[in-house]
């Protein structure tokens, strides 16, 4: 099969970027959610999936993405929190998610999975829980089009943004070339924020400081300043 770059934060520009998590809002609602946040100025719609063993939680898996993916054109970026994130990829790569980062601690061969995605013309990401030091992905970092490095523990919304993950954003974004992006997630708000861009991030997931409020669009204006977005 031919390969076919896609890199669909790139696309997105070369700015900071916003992307609101679902796992914060609605359920019931989350057509009308993912319109809303749109709205409001969201770049990326961040999709958290749970497997129950790397993580201590369960969310949403294929159908819910592939429903999104025939409602929405907002970009579609889904995190994996997955113990076999080799199969889970080309599961998502059916539902027409435009990227996937999965774990490094949860797979052998990163570089064949991010390349993988590259050939079936999606977006490849790699993240690292907060105990993983930034050598680990020293191999696939040059793969991939995003790093995520998580700024609380990976499985639930709403946690304390983790201040010593500061050093490793920077360790990371010194590993990257101008065209890759990093991505942080978790307890993000226009404080933490600000901290993480100048670290080196320029993608910020952003659960409840956006989904919890009432003023979508004023939560997410605050984000992007405090980014120099
Ligand atoms: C945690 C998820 C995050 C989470 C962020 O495992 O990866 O995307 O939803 O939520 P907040 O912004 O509320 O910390
Ligand atoms: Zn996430």
């Amino acid at each position: 099969m031919s390969r076919t770059p896609h890199n669909p934060w790139l696309e997105l520009g070369s700015g900071p970027l916003i992307a609101p998590s679902l796992l914060a809002c609605d359920f019931a609602r989350l057509g009308e959610q993912v319109d809303a946040v749109t709205a409001a100025g969201g770049d990326a719609i961040h999709i958290d999936v749970m497997d129950g063993h790397l993580v201590d939680n369960l969310s949403v898996g294929p159908p819910v993405v592939a429903s999104l993916r025939k409602y929405t054109d907002t970009v579609l970026d889904v995190h994996i929190m997955v113990t076999n994130p080799a199969y889970y990829v080309e599961r998502f790569i059916e539902t027409g998610a435009d990227s996937v980062t999965f774990h490094i601690e949860a797979v052998d061969r990163p570089v064949e999975l991010a390349d993988r995605l590259h050939e079936a013309g999606r977006g490849a990401g790699v993240v690292l829980r907060p105990a993983t030091p930034a050598d680990a992905i020293a191999q696939a970092a040059a793969a991939v089009d995003m790093v995520l490095v998580m700024t609380v523990e990976p499985g639930f919304g709403g946690q304390h943004f983790m201040q010593d993950m500061l050093p490793k954003i920077e360790a990371v974004r010194a590993m990257l070339r101008d065209d890759q992006r990093l991505q942080v997630d978790g307890g993000i708000n226009e404080e933490t924020a600000a901290r993480c861009a100048a670290a080196g991030a320029d993608v910020f997931v952003t659960g409840n400081y956006v989904f919890a409020g009432s003023d979508m669009s004023g939560a997410i204006g605050r984000l992007r300043r405090a980014v120099g977005g």
